[in-house]
């Protein structure tokens, strides 16, 4: 029988074999079970010692715990050396680059042209106003006749409508509301109503065949011209600010008598000519006046009775003079980078 060295010689050039073979932490733990455990090698030598003589017990003891101390230092090294190994392959599987930039999240928000028609319902409403939706299509006597434009007014061709059939078109203007308010609900009537126009125009920086204007209506008794012109300045001190300077100058609109038309100095030029405003200086905003008599009689109103005044705001000049944007088309483009020059 080989001696206790030879033994342990032996059992520590198999566990250094088996050792180079393991390749895992779950190898390692049953390797570890097999020779530290129980049942493994190193107890047997243990128990061996019993046959031992009493005097070389003390020696071969230690031989054997040695070598249980050496296995042990081998497993804590193995088991640190794999984990190590591991966990680079956990981290290569993965693999972040942590210098890349990161996932915009965008933002959205209100189109330029539906803020402003925001702030001007606010500032409508604040002085009583209601809002009120009129149709996009309608008929020739809403968007004209009513208005007191006869079939052969060459106001007709002022505006260059598009027509859906003989009878329905789409509204050249806001100003159908007026009529459809005013033969739906008795005066006083103090309504606005935003929206959307379409005219068969020329596509240029200044004019599209799309676009939006807020209608403004108040008819009660005794409304005079001087209630048209504090409520628009009021309005649009309020849009503009204190220091917009605005003209009113006459106009001819077939639905009022007298007919004005309201202008604010280009911001873009600050007064001075320019592209936007036609080198005048001036950009016209809105055009208003009382509502002529036959207008509230085709909307079942008395003109003996009850007076009124309307306005309709052009939004997209309001908008660029507002923002100071020189181009129409780009409210319609959807090209983001503008957009979002409008949080
Ligand atoms: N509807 C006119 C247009 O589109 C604007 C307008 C002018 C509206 C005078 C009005 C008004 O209510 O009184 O050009």
């Amino acid at each position: 029988m080989a001696s206790l060295p030879e033994q342990i010689g032996e059992l520590r050039f198999r566990f250094m074999q088996e050792l180079q073979e393991v390749s895992g932490s779950k190898d390692l733990e049953t390797l570890k079970v097999k020779y530290l455990g129980k049942k493994g090698p190193l107890q047997s030598l243990m128990q061996e010692l019993r046959h031992c003589l009493p005097e070389e017990r003390p020696h071969s003891g230690k031989l054997i715990n040695d070598l249980k101390e050496e296995l042990v230092s081998h497993f804590e090294h193995s088991a640190a050396r794999l984990k190590t190994q591991e966990q680079d392959r956990q981290f290569q599987k993965e693999w972040l680059d942590a210098t890349l930039p990161g996932r915009r999240q965008f933002r959205g928000a209100l189109h330029p042209i539906t803020q402003v028609i925001h702030r001007i319902i606010d500032i409508f409403t604040e002085m009583g106003f209601s809002v009120r939706l009129g149709p996009d299509i309608d008929t020739d006597f809403f968007n004209f006749e009513g208005l007191n434009f006869p079939p052969d007014h060459p106001a007709r061709d002022m505006q260059d409508t598009f027509y859906l059939s003989n009878h329905s078109i789409l509204r050249t203007h806001t100003s159908n509301v007026q009529v459809h308010a005013m033969q739906e609900c008795k005066p006083p009537l103090r309504i606005i109503a935003p929206g959307r126009c379409f005219r068969n125009e020329d596509i240029s920086a200044r004019s599209h065949v799309f676009f939006h204007q807020v209608e403004v209506l108040y008819i009660d008794k005794n409304v005079t011209f001087a209630d048209l012109f504090a409520t628009m300045d009021e309005f649009l001190s309020k849009l503009l600010g204190e220091k917009a300077e605005t003209r009113f100058r006459p106009s001819y609109f077939p639905f009022v008598e007298p007919g004005l038309e309201v202008d604010v100095r280009c911001i873009s030029c600050k007064g001075s000519g320019c592209r936007i405003c036609k080198h005048s200086g001036w950009l016209e905003v809105f055009g208003a006046g009382m509502v002529h008599p036959n207008v509230l009689r085709k909307g079942n109103i008395d003109p003996e009775e009850y007076s009124g005044f309307a306005a309709g705001l052009g939004i997209e000049r309001l908008t660029m003079l507002m923002r100071d944007i020189r181009d129409i088309r780009l409210f319609t483009e959807n090209d983001i980078r503008f957009l979002e020059q409008f949080p």
